[in-house]
């Protein structure tokens, strides 16, 4: 994964929201401002649990559900391996009550 770093512009923000034990959390962030999906839940959420692997791909514990926005239907993926980019603006993304 190519990191590059670009600076927040009211044309770069992107807004979608996480939903987690039925509240739902606004997020408002910008390209590559989190190494991944996982690592924005831990740090705006603070799920015991979650991202036990810290993003090697090994423990299944980032698993969530992403709906609308680029993915078009639904998708259960690992949030380590999801980039934090335009492709998340508009979508609704789902941790399991599992934590
Ligand atoms: S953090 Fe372990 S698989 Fe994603």
């Amino acid at each position: 994964m190519i990191f590059t770093f670009q600076m927040p512009t009211a044309e770069n923000i992107i807004l979608f929201k996480i939903v987690y034990q039925g509240q739902v959390t606004e997020i408002r962030t910008y390209p590559n401002q989190y190494y991944s999906l996982m690592t924005l839940i831990s740090d705006q959420l603070a799920i015991p649990g979650f991202g036990l692997c810290s993003g090697m791909g090994s423990c299944g514990s980032c698993l969530v559900q992403i709906s609308n926005g680029y993915h078009q239907g639904t998708k259960n993926v690992l949030a380590c391996a999801v980039s934090v980019n335009d492709e998340l603006a508009g979508a609704v993304v789902t941790v399991p009550k599992q934590f």
